[in-house]
């Protein structure tokens, strides 16, 4: 007789465990899944969003530049300066002797002389890859303006100047007619690599109508109204569009514009990693350039008989290590508070010129220095300087971190004859970059953002419905 199975061979809740048991299972990783990207979502959608980067209160930044009656940044009271960039620098404790060991290494690792992977003498990241790269970009670079009548209630914020700019953030009105007038302009929208928003950050600051406070309003505005009635901005949610901003309470400008700091390329001068609205890679550093009248007489650098030479007020724990290492120092001229005389001829006199972050850490310091062809040195952690996709500031800057502030005389002086004497014949070859022409010439500050754009534009647009085609 042949043995019959029972069918009940398993208990019913041994049955129903292995039931449960995936279902479960499944249920728990996703959780975790769930868990994790919750937890990490913050980070991916703002990288610098991390707790300790925010800045000590709401209110301080902001309120208190708006009632400052000047454009200079240097007026800010030292007092009040509480950027979250300030929050990371602590004056080294230990004596600086302990730095000896550091500074006896031979200068040439400063300046990736001997450096395995860091050979590069050349004042271009890549000299060849520029310059072809460069002539393609001259060649067939398309930008669209969203166009504005002169009779538009705001024709001085969105149309050109017919002046020639001045002061601490003409880069960005000089960047606007310069693009106004050059071939890069198409009037067709389907050849278009870039879209530029032209309104102008410093001009809305001084229109009364609009002012500081108004500033976020309006950009949100001129979105809702660029993308009613046209089709490109959501195409890309804005990825191949720009603006140009030299001022820096542009790092509030797009917080009620939210699509636009995302995606939108910010041409800015205030390129600090501090900036919570700026995104490296995605945005690019513009040159902070004060307009000078004309080249100084000689650049010759055998007159150059000071070592350094700062000016400016104390208004950052920075410019205070500065004030308290180097202000009686006989070969560091620092000159804290505003200089009476031209500090022009200061600078010509001397072999280094310091940009010290401030309350900002752009300043038109750096193209200065350049001007009158004094080495700049670089006291601005996390900046992202100007053009530093391009150009090999190694070549003919020197880059000093906070903490060596006690033994910047000893770093400036191991320089050698032979080292400065290349950083200076370097200087006098970056210049022409960081100037504005009118017209605009080749290579200078001009073509040098429109290329910084042009490594930018790679956005892809999405069909936004069956019906329409690519527009
Ligand atoms: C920040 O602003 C919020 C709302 O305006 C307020 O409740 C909070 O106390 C402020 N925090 C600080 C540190 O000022
Ligand atoms: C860098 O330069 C040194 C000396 O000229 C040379 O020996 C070395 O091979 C170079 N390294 C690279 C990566 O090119
Ligand atoms: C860039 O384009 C302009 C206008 O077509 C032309 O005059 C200039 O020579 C070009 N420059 C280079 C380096 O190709
Ligand atoms: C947006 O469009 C409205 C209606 O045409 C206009 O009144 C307003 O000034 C525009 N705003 C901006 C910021 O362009
Ligand atoms: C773009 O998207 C916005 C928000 O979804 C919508 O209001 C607007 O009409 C769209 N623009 C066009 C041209 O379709
Ligand atoms: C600089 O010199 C002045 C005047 O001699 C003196 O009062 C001051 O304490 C000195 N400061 C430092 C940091 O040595």
């Amino acid at each position: 007789m042949a043995k019959s199975f029972p069918k009940q061979q398993y208990p019913q809740t041994f049955k129903l465990f292995f039931f449960f048991l995936p279902i479960s299972l499944a249920l728990t990783s996703f959780f975790l899944v769930f868990i994790y990207i919750y937890s990490t979502s913050s980070v991916l959608t703002n990288p610098q969003s991390t707790p300790f980067l925010q800045p000590a209160t709401n209110v301080s930044l902001f309120d208190l530049i708006i009632p400052l009656p000047t454009d200079n940044e240097d007026t800010v009271p030292f007092s009040i300066d509480n950027t979250a960039e300030d929050l990371f620098f602590d004056l080294p404790t230990t004596s600086s002797n302990s730095k000896h060991t550091q500074w006896s290494l031979p200068l040439g690792h400063l300046f990736g002389f001997t450096g395995d992977n860091m050979n590069n003498t050349e004042i271009y990241q890549d000299t060849d890859v520029f310059l072809e790269d460069y002539k393609e970009m001259n060649k067939s670079f398309k930008i669209f303006v969203y166009p504005h009548k002169p009779d538009d209630p705001f024709a001085n914020v969105l149309l050109p100047v017919d002046f020639d700019p001045k002061g601490h953030y003409a880069s960005e009105l000089y960047f606007k007619k310069a693009l106004f007038n050059s071939h890069f302009i198409t009037k067709d929208p389907n050849q278009a690599d870039l879209f530029y928003m032209p309104f102008s950050i410093a001009d809305m600051r001084h229109d009364p109508r609009i002012g500081p406070q108004g500033l976020q309003d309006f950009i949100k505005d001129y979105i809702f109204n660029i993308s009613s009635k046209y089709p490109f901005w959501n195409r890309t949610g804005g990825a191949d569009h720009f603006y140009v901003a030299c001022h820096s309470i542009s790092r509030f400008a797009m917080d009620k514009a939210g699509e636009a700091k995302e995606n939108a390329i910010q041409l800015v001068c205030s390129s600090t990693y501090f900036v919570p609205s700026y995104f490296p890679h995605k945005d690019a550093s513009l040159p902070q350039i004060w307009p000078k009248e004309r080249d100084p007489k000689s650049l010759v650098s055998s007159k150059r008989n000071q070592l350094a030479f700062f000016a400016g007020q104390v208004n950052s724990p920075v410019r205070a290590a500065l004030l308290k290492h180097w202000v009686n120092d006989t070969e560091i001229f620092a000159h804290f508070g505003r200089l009476e005389t031209d500090d022009g001829e200061e600078q010509l006199r001397s072999k280094f010129c310091l940009h010290v972050k401030g309350f900002e850490v752009n300043t038109a310091r750096v193209t200065d220095a350049l001007h009158y062809g004094c080495v700049p040195v670089i006291l601005a952690n996390h900046y992202d300087l100007p053009f530093a996709d391009i150009l090999n500031w190694k070549s003919f800057s020197v880059v000093v971190h906070y903490v060596d502030i006690p033994v910047l005389k000893k770093i400036l002086q191991g320089i050698s004859f032979e080292e400065l004497s290349w950083l200076q014949k370097n200087v006098l070859k970056v210049r022409e970059h960081f100037k504005w022409n009118v017209p605009a010439v080749d290579y200078d500050a001009f073509y040098m953002a429109m290329y910084e754009l042009w490594l930018r534009k790679s956005s892809v647009r999405v069909r936004l419905s069956a019906s329409r085609e690519y527009i």
